[in-house]
């Protein structure tokens, strides 16, 4: 049995389905008992657990072999690095407690350096936290999602541009698509490796011009590509409804980004194949069905 936690978000899902499609056992753990009908109904054993309770996830993780972990971000926090830092103290305590054998933490590129990165630092927090729990890890650190678009939806939909946080719009860079690093998740799972080791994940390259073009093309309007530069960072995600504590630690996360910290320096390297258009087709999909 594998436990697969965030299986009603987007890396957390693609490991359960695929996991499901192989027939191997999976428990879906979700907040939300509602949530946990669908995956019922597609094969899966239901806990209910939230990541912020010890008890009741070390309960939703007990008996398996293996384990997926992550640390979603609470765009509420007041104080964002306290709380994170506290989800990732429970989510390792309950690993220790429930004595899971193996566990696969979705991680990030840059996860490897302590501080300077933003958001990152509390997945460095977590790696290490889990190390210290006494069980084998396998931390995949993902470069950008391809799905991260969804983030600017909103001034993609209302406004028709295509706000980009960095000085250039044509800077190369490798994006995967989430269902390819559940595919890699449910590998890692299944045959995992003989002691703790990084995966380093990433995916095909585009430029975020190419993006906003990918974009329009499955939208079928025009989008205007705007550059917003270091010194409005922050007040543009504040304006996109951000707070602005979490608008101030993905400012640290991008300009760790431009000054080129962020490296691959995992054990070994994979890289996902699913091409941006084929992500953007099915999340065009799912705006027409809301
Ligand atoms: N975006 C990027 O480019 C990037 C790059 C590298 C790494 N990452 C990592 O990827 C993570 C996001 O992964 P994702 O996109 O798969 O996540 P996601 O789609 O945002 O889903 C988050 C999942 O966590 C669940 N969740 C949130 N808070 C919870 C709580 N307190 N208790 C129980 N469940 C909770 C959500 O459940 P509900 O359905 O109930 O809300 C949902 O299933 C980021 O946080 C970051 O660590 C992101």
């Amino acid at each position: 049995m594998y436990a697969i936690m965030g299986v009603t978000g987007h890396v957390g899902g693609a490991a359960a389905r695929e996991l499901l499609r192989r027939g191997e056992p999976v428990r879906a753990v979700v907040r939300d008992p509602a949530k946990g009908a669908d995956w019922a109904a597609a094969g899966a054993r239901v806990a209910v657990a939230d990541f912020g309770h010890r008890e009741t996830l070390a309960e939703a993780l007990r008996g398996c072999a293996g384990a997926f972990v992550l640390l979603p971000t609470d765009v509420a926090a007041a104080d964002p690095d306290a709380a994170h830092r506290a989800m990732a103290d429970t989510i390792a305590g309950a690993v220790r407690e429930s004595q899971v054998p193996h566990v696969v933490v979705l991680s990030s590129i840059g996860a490897d350096l302590a501080d300077g990165t933003g958001p990152i630092r509390w997945l460095h927090h977590l790696e290490n936290a889990l190390r210290a729990a006494g069980t084998q890890v396998t931390a995949v650190r993902s470069g950008h999602f391809q799905e991260k678009v969804e983030l600017l939806l909103g001034a993609v939909l209302d406004a028709g541009l295509y706000p980009v946080f960095a000085e250039s719009a044509d800077v190369p860079t490798p994006m995967i698509a989430t269902r390819d690093i559940g595919g890699v998740v449910a590998d890692l799972l299944r045959t995992p490796a003989h002691a703790s080791e990084v995966v380093d994940l990433d995916g095909p390259i585009y430029t975020e011009r190419q993006v906003a073009e990918e974009l329009s093309a499955v939208l079928g309007r025009p989008l205007q590509v705007v550059t917003i530069a270091r010194p409005g960072w922050a007040a543009a995600m504040v304006d996109g409804g951000l707070p602005p504590q979490l608008a101030e630690e993905l400012v640290g996360l991008y300009d760790a980004e431009q000054r080129g910290i962020l490296q691959l320096r995992g054990d070994r390297h994979l890289t996902g194949r699913t091409e941006l258009p084929e992500t953007l087709r099915h999340l065009a999909k799912s705006i027409s069905t809301i």
